[in-house]
């Protein structure tokens, strides 16, 4: 096992942070979850908390109280600010720490964490979830339950706007990408228990068509609840393209094994993905 370490860079500007918060399908999905989850008299922590919306969420399903930890200096009195605003500051309390390694007074029924990625990069949301949850009841509760991560191997655009453009990797799939395989389930994360800190596994494909495939297309989702199960939104889970060190001819039909491995919470640029006939 790698040591849990703290991502400690990866606190949002005020600006992602907005978009986080306007974006209404993702913080709907959320309620719903917290809604769920909640009960009256409940400890709740909402680790990585940037406006603090979904801690007002659990103050306002009646939690006893909801510890806000958050990384960021710049979103302290916004959390504040908002907790004063809708009448449950008495409730909130917000903790300026690194979720990794913060210390939280009393134990806890609900762990609300929102550090959700595509493929879990650059969000510390296994270390945070496998330090907060010594301070989780027994009977208590992780949002989310589960994490699922899925692959497939892309001949992804390179031509834009008549300009030839080798990114590395995008958050966004072009209308001429062509996916040029079966996606497949690479990897679940399982917060019922400690989870391991990196992806290391192989998965198997098989070519629908015989051209280039240079590039893997990743897609993620996340079970809140066991009912309530994140789709794409504006904001969360986005495709991510990430390119092929070395591109690969396929022919249609053919099984290809695509060896991945990466640390979550890291750069998808310093993940290794290779494909090779299975
Ligand atoms: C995806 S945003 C979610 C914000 C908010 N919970 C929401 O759903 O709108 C993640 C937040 O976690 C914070 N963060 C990132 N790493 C952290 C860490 N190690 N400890 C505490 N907060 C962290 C970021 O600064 C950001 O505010």
């Amino acid at each position: 096992m790698m040591p849990n370490k703290a991502a400690t860079n990866v606190a949002f500007t005020p600006y992602e942070i907005s978009l986080c918060l306007h974006d209404v399908p993702r913080t709907r999905m959320w309620k719903e979850a917290i809604e769920d989850s909640v009960s009256p008299g409940d400890v709740v922590v909402d680790a990585g908390s940037g406006t603090g919306i979904l801690g007002v969420f659990a103050a306002m399903a009646g939690a006893r109280k909801v510890y806000c930890v958050e990384l960021h200096p710049r979103f302290i009195p916004l959390i504040e600010h908002l907790a004063e605003q809708n009448g449950v500051a008495d409730v909130i309390t917000v903790i300026h720490a690194d979720a990794t390694t913060v210390d939280i007074p009393e134990p806890v029924d609900v762990l609300i964490c929102e550090l959700l990625c595509t493929g879990q990069f650059f969000e510390p949301e296994v270390q945070v979830v496998n330090h907060l949850r010594q301070y989780l009841r027994e009977e208590g509760t992780i949002i989310p339950r589960r994490i699922r991560s899925y692959v497939r191997l892309l001949d992804a655009q390179e031509m834009l706007y008549g300009v030839r453009i080798d990114c590395d990797s995008r958050s966004v799939v072009l209308d001429s990408d062509e996916p040029v395989s079966t996606r497949v389930r690479y990897d679940t994360i399982d917060f019922s228990g400690p989870a391991p800190l990196q992806v290391d596994t192989t998965a198997t494909v098989t070519a629908r068509k015989s051209r280039v495939a240079d590039a893997v297309l990743i897609e993620g989702e996340a079970d809140l609840t066991d009912h309530i199960t994140t789709v794409t939104t504006k904001f969360l889970y986005n495709p991510e393209v990430i390119f092929l060190k070395q591109e690969r001819m396929i022919e249609a039909g053919t099984d290809y094994s695509i060896r991945i491995r990466y640390p979550y919470g890291g750069d998808s640029l310093d993940a290794l993905f290779e494909v090779e006939p299975a």
